[in-house]
């Protein structure tokens, strides 16, 4: 059956089969395909959709901004604080009234169920921009730079390093469950995701062919992985009274070039950013300040190395995210 997704919300990737997640990403690869030879494809043109960021952002905001102007789309950007969301107007309420401007909404903020409550009451598609349990989003993103790489997704082995229970590694879990990769989550038993999200992981991999492993141990994760992913140790809206316990924790799984030897010699590097990897953020250097160390969850080395795709995997949110609101409103 062709895939249709007309009209549906991007919430998380759990409410996706696997078939409509593989359009997603070759619909992005058409969507690059288009910008790179300078193609025009304002196919949404006299469409609005509205940006809603309670949290901060460079790739997630300015990949909305473009891809909505390259649809031909308006586009409107409420900044962090500046909507009277939740201060002095319902989640609720406020849906509604978007839902009655603009043909899309986006939100970046907290709990997965606000977003789940502005779908229920949008009438329009609303797309998740990050919430603290998932980025949807970035997986587009993640899975195409993965494809560009190996050409194919199907029994890669893909280790996340660190923070395994955040936004990024639940929802890197799931898109590894449902397009058949071989996941592990490597890092502390602190840290780990959700049993109960795990056990639904571990049920779709033997759909898809793929496997769901938590592992504390660095050698025996690494070894022979396709892809090395790692995120920061300390999340949006997390706060900072965590650092101390944090770096103590994950300290052991930072990816640096001992880690990356002992993956498989064509692995790739990747990270969703941004990145504490260097001395050049006021927080990287507070951090350097308070418990001495340079680089937190990845090496500079690693980082700038040639196995590095951060870069790609960057560039691709604007793609993947042009597919997601083109599959949604057209
Ligand atoms: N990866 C990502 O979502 O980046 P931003 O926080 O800059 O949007
Ligand atoms: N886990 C990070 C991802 C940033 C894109 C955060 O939520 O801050």
């Amino acid at each position: 059956m062709p895939v249709n997704l007309s009209g549906r919300n991007f919430l998380k990737l759990l409410d996706f089969t696997t078939a409509e997640i593989e359009y997603l990403i070759d619909l992005s690869a058409q969507f690059k395909n288009l910008k790179l030879t300078n193609t025009p494809h304002r196919y949404l043109e006299g469409k609005n959709i509205v940006l809603l960021f309670e949290k901060t952002s460079t790739r997630t905001r300015c990949s909305f901004e473009v891809a909505g102007r390259d649809l031909g789309m308006g586009v409107t950007y409420l900044d962090p604080g500046s909507s009277q969301m939740g201060k002095k107007e319902s989640i609720e309420d406020t849906a509604k009234v978007l839902g009655r401007m603009y043909d899309g909404i986006e939100y970046r903020g907290f709990a997965q169920s606000i977003v789940e409550e502005l779908a229920d009451n949008a009438g329009v598609p609303v797309w998740n921009g990050l919430t603290t349990e998932f980025h949807p989003t970035q997986m587009i993103a993640d899975m195409l730079t993965i494809k560009e790489n190996y050409g194919y997704l199907k029994g890669l082995k893909f280790v996340f390093m660190g923070d395994a229970g955040n936004n990024v590694g639940n929802s890197l879990m799931v898109a590894c469950a449902k397009l058949g990769l071989h996941f592990v989550a490597c890092g502390p038993k602190e840290q780990m995701p959700d049993p109960k999200l795990v056990e639904t992981c571990v049920e779709l991999a033997k759909e898809s062919g793929g496997s769901v492993t938590l592992s504390e141990d660095v050698e025996a994760s690494v070894t022979g992985a396709h892809v090395i992913y790692t995120d920061i140790w300390v999340s949006m809206g997390e706060p900072d009274s965590v650092w101390a316990e944090r770096i103590r924790l994950l300290s052991p799984y930072q990816v640096n070039k001992e880690v990356m030897a002992k993956a498989d010699k064509d692995a790739i590097f990747m990270h969703c950013l941004p990145s504490f990897h260097d001395l050049k953020t006021t927080i990287g250097k507070d951090i350097y300040d308070k418990f001495g160390i340079p680089e937190m969850e990845v090496t500079d080395e690693v980082f700038t190395s040639k196995q590095s795709k951060v870069f790609d995997e960057a560039e691709n949110r604007m793609h993947t995210i042009k597919a997601v609101m083109y599959a949604t409103l057209k």
